[in-house]
């Protein structure tokens, strides 16, 4: 869908020539004050971000925030409302999408159906008027960088959903464009392939160093890729940082639930650990930081270090290489999480525990 909106092949382009062989320097992205309005509706609300060259940036937030809509006003499919974009310090409100020179994957990929895996990679060289001689050598070196060396004459039909992925990637990057767009990008493959393109895709980044900005709703992904989250919640930025700095440290409830699995202990009857909360804020304890015990265990040492609290077991799930409880304390239900592991002791429903976690991993999150 994207390029159905650009003008006829051209033969020389902006980058034409000698000047296209060099690696292009990745660029600087800034979002300034960006609104975007619909109708009534606020999709973006005075977005401001910048982000640093050949950064891996992730846009993460549950459907309906804004991500898609940042992206496209980035891409030029989409104008703001008010405020202005930067590229490399440079206004672009006036420059037309087929002109900013992006590498763009969309989550349905969006190949041309009726063009070959080659050809649909020869496309963006000649929007770029890239010599014959030049295009072919680069398809080739593309197709065979994301395995897919052998399937050049064949239809996005005729491939798997993984093939079809590759090559809506290696389309982005055979222009060797300054910067990358990923809508969703492994959002239609299953679990264990979404997994290996993880991987790819890093490999991807380190190698080719591109500016990368990523929209994705699935958390996992966006821990795993990024250099940086920006938490996007109804059109506005709700926190932003590495993904260590957001996952151990939310500033609010939305995030704290949104990236990884927590323990909202409000109202609970037993001593948290760690001071009290200020106004409107409640105390945050993840799964993985609660150790589960048996009643009758030692305590552990250093005793002032670490807060307890005495409950029974409620419900066990074993996931593969994690055993999940949720205990029951008083009024409250915690979940813990712990690696399976042969010298740990199961527990079952009904089972009286005795839960230690280190004062100093309690959170405080605006509720
Ligand atoms: N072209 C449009 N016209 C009207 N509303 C739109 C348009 N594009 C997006 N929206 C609305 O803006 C909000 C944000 O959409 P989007 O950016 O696609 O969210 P996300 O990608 O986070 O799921 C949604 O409520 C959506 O319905
Ligand atoms: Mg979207």
């Amino acid at each position: 869908m994207a390029f159905r909106s650009l003008p006829p092949l051209v033969t020389s382009g902006a980058h034409g020539g000698e000047a296209y062989n060099s690696v292009q320097t990745p660029v600087q992205i800034e979002f300034r004050n960006v609104t975007k309005v619909y109708g009534q509706f606020v999709a973006v609300k005075d977005l401001s971000l910048a982000v640093s060259a050949g950064e891996f940036l992730t846009i993460l937030g549950p459907s309906g925030s804004g991500k898609t809509t940042a992206l496209m006003l980035l891409a030029g499919f989409a104008a703001p409302t008010t405020g202005e974009i930067f590229i490399s310090g440079k206004s672009i409100g006036s420059v037309p999408s087929y002109r900013r020179d992006q590498g763009i994957v969309f989550q349905s990929y969006a190949l041309f159906p009726h063009l070959t895996v080659r050809r649909n990679l020869e496309f963006p060289l000649e929007m770029r008027g890239i010599k014959s001689s030049e295009k072919a050598a680069r398809v080739k070196r593309m197709l065979e960088r994301v395995h897919l060396g052998d399937l050049g004459d064949r239809l996005p039909s005729q491939l798997s959903g993984g093939q079809q992925q590759r090559v809506a990637l290696a389309r982005a990057l055979v222009a060797d464009p300054p910067f990358l767009l990923l809508d969703e990008p492994l959002g239609a493959l299953d679990r264990n392939l979404r997994e290996q393109m993880q991987v790819e895709l890093k490999n991807l980044h380190r190698e080719f160093g591109k500016t990368t900005i990523c929209v994705t709703h699935d958390q996992e992904e966006a821990l795993t890729l990024s250099d940086r989250i920006v938490i996007m919640r109804a059109g506005q930025i709700e926190q932003m940082g590495t993904p260590e700095a957001l996952y151990d440290k939310p500033r609010s409830r939305f995030v704290a639930n949104f990236l990884g699995e927590a323990n909202i202990l409000e109202n609970a009857d037993f001593e948290v650990g760690a001071g009290s909360a200020l106004p409107g804020a409640v105390a945050m304890l993840r799964p993985e930081r609660i150790r589960v015990n048996a009643l009758a265990a030692p305590y552990l040492e250093d005793t002032d270090r670490y807060a307890t609290a005495k409950g029974f077991i409620e419900d066990m799930t074993y996931c593969g290489p994690l055993r999940k409880y949720q205990v029951r304390v008083g009024q409250t239900a915690l979940i813990t999480r712990e690696h399976v592991n042969t010298e740990k002791q199961i527990f079952r429903s009904g089972e009286g525990v005795r839960l230690d976690w280190l004062r100093s991993d309690v959170r405080f999150v605006s509720a």
